[in-house]
């Protein structure tokens, strides 16, 4: 199932597709149930058995693929290879009915027993490129002060020149002004830290550190993808109060073991995909699969039929 990633590339095109039809709705469940239901109904088609242990977050008030489902042809069947998936038929919900930017329908795959989960619904992260990950160990727990630091070393790059992104949100108030102390610039987003993080790896995003608080769902699938991508990505589980449940840092390999793949799909127009257009000859998406095995990322423009 790792090494077809194409089979699943169908799921989160088919949900993104599903979900453009509520861009600017302002109906947040509506959009996920629709998406949802077309990543289940895709999944289903694969000879493959899965089971979901990263489903909807806790905190969205969601219509399924809850952990614990089982999806795939094969599901229940026994003697047959099973798999793990991370699945967020919507990554930003909001911009979706908002018409806002970075939508996009993500998913995960690993093997049996590979994935971390929790019951808590956030996680402290921080995000960074390969290059950075080839000379530097950044820490959770390091001062912002040190990180920016260590990382205008690794870079080259004054810290005026540093990029970091970060969720636009009131818990994040303090680290925002210390990163303003030091002169860093911020790249504040509205929703969608999986393509912040993404973002670290790619030169051409100027991006150099995702840094904050975010779901825990997203941050396992991130993880997968950072594995794929060969960038560094640490992390803590955080409850709903904002406290941490433990003084636990966990690392790439303990969020996911061994080999895994993701997938994207654009549904509204981000800085890493476009979202789905319509022509007369059907929709269009943009999407991005990597497997962490070979190391490939493969961008993806497909045209679907009406
Ligand atoms: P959903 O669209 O799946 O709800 O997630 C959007 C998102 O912005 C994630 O990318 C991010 O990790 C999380 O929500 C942040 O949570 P909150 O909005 O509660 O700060």
């Amino acid at each position: 199932m790792i090494n077809r990633v194409l089979d699943l590339l169908r799921a989160t095109e088919a949900a993104a597709i599903a979900a453009s039809a509520w861009i600017g709705t302002g109906d947040k469940l509506g959009a996920d149930k629709a998406a949802t239901e077309a990543m289940r109904d895709r999944l289903n088609r694969i000879d493959t058995a899965c089971k979901v242990v990263i489903g909807e977050g806790k905190k969205d008030h969601s219509s399924g693929l809850f952990a614990g489902e089982r999806v795939g042809k094969l599901a229940g069947k026994k003697d047959t290879e099973q798999y793990e998936l991370a699945v967020d038929p919507i990554d930003g919900t909001r911009p979706t009915v908002t018409s806002g930017p970075e939508a996009m329908s993500v998913l995960a795959v690993a093997h049996e027993k590979a994935l971390f989960t929790t019951e808590a619904p956030y996680m402290f992260k921080i995000a960074y490129g390969p290059d950075i990950a080839k000379s530097l160990d950044l820490g959770l727990d390091d001062s912002i002060e040190k990180m920016v630091k260590l990382l205008s070393q690794a870079t080259g790059k004054n810290p005026e020149r540093i990029v970091v992104c970060m969720l636009d949100r009131p818990r994040h108030e303090k680290m925002i002004s210390e990163f303003r102390r030091l002169k860093v610039r911020l790249k504040l987003i509205q929703d969608c830290d999986i393509s912040g993080a993404i973002a670290t790896c790619l030169p051409e995003s100027g991006i150099d550190l995702l840094y904050g608080i975010g779901g825990a769902p997203e941050g396992v699938i991130t993880a997968c993808a950072m594995k794929c991508l060969k960038g560094g990505f640490k992390a803590r589980v955080i409850n709903q109060d904002g406290s941490p449940t433990d003084s636990k840092v966990y690392s790439i390999e303990e969020l996911v073991k061994g080999d895994c793949a993701f997938v994207a799909t654009g549904i509204t127009n981000g800085s890493l995909l476009k979202g789905v257009r319509f022509t007369s000859r059907g929709p269009v998406t943009s999407s991005v699969m990597m497997r962490s095995q070979s190391g490939t990322v493969r961008w993806i423009t497909s045209f679907h039929g009406n």
